[in-house]
């Protein structure tokens, strides 16, 4: 005769079956992760007491994600910007260091192998807004200048586009990189950035919007310094007259990275060579970390 047992199955006995289940698992650090993973989504579905029409739901969303991200389209990370999770892990990844400047998120409209322009050079592959000449030094956390350090740097248009997500701009426009030079100064021409709304078009937008949140990013130009012997960072400039400082839709605000973009006058001996119109200035000294790699 079959052993019938009257023993009930908890939600726990489930819970420990799954996290269990990882325990032959060779590699540690993968059963850590899988373990976590497990306990917390278990958790997520027992604090809210999940329904199965909500469990489903969830399922669809993510099948909404799969078939929009493609190589240019990444909803997957636009969905742990919008959460907070990229910003989380940065900040985990990089911890303050004393006086270095902070990082933030990096992005989805950042194209490896921009071209190497001159100190000063122009970004804008044809008028793009207001000019903006910005400028500053990259130094170490003892104020020491560096030499030969790279700036990445990109940005939107006052379109509020990137020249990535327009097939017909100029390969090379609102993005560049430049050096600094033996007293660690830099240069270079941008355009007063705009504030724009990230991607709203797919499973993302139609959270923020079924959750009241917008989907604006306020006004900023990105960049990625690199030195040798110095961590890398991947940061931005705000803009500090922008709308949405207050309420970025990938929580990427920090305040020491708020700059004031200065009006300048036609008239103003500092203007620089080429500009016939209005522009602004900005002015941004960059502290980079000492490696932490051992070399
Ligand atoms: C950006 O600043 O380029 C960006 C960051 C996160 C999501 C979308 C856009
Ligand atoms: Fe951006």
């Amino acid at each position: 005769m079959r052993h019938v047992s009257d023993q009930r199955t908890t939600p726990a006995d489930i819970t420990a079956a799954a996290v269990n289940s990882f325990e032959g698992c060779e590699d540690p650090r993968l059963r850590e992760l899988m373990q976590a993973l497990v306990r917390h989504l278990h958790a997520f579905a027992e604090e809210v007491v999940l329904s199965q029409a909500e469990w489903g739901r969830m399922i669809e969303v993510l099948t909404a994600t799969g078939h929009i991200t493609d190589d240019r389209r990444q909803e997957f990370i636009l969905w742990s910007d919008t959460l907070g999770l990229s910003m989380l892990v940065d900040a985990i990844a990089n911890p303050l260091p004393g006086g270095a400047t902070e990082s933030t998120v990096l992005g989805p409209f950042y194209v490896p192998g921009a071209p190497e322009r001159e100190y000063g050079e122009t970004m804008a592959g044809e008028p793009a807004g207001t000019p903006a000449w910005v400028h500053g030094r990259v130094l170490d956390t003892d104020g020491a200048p560096i030499a030969g350090a790279e700036l990445d740097v990109w940005q939107n248009g006052d379109d509020q586009l990137y020249a990535v997500q327009r097939p017909e701009a100029p390969e090379d426009h609102l993005r560049g990189r430049y050096r600094t030079r033996e007293d660690g100064s830099y240069a270079f021409l941008a355009v007063r950035p705009v504030p724009y709304p990230i991607p709203y078009d797919g499973p993302v937008g139609r959270m923020l919007s079924a959750t009241g949140r917008h989907p604006w990013r306020p006004a900023h130009i990105h960049m990625i310094v690199r030195a040798p012997g110095y961590e890398t960072l991947t940061t931005h400039i705000f803009d500090g007259e922008s709308d949405y400082l207050g309420s970025d839709a990938v929580f990427a605000v920090k305040p020491s990275l708020v700059r004031e973009f200065v009006e300048r006058s036609l008239d103003d001996p500092e203007r620089p060579p080429g500009l016939d119109g209005p522009w602004v200035s900005v002015a941004n000294d960059l502290v980079l970390a000492p490696s932490v790699k051992l070399s």
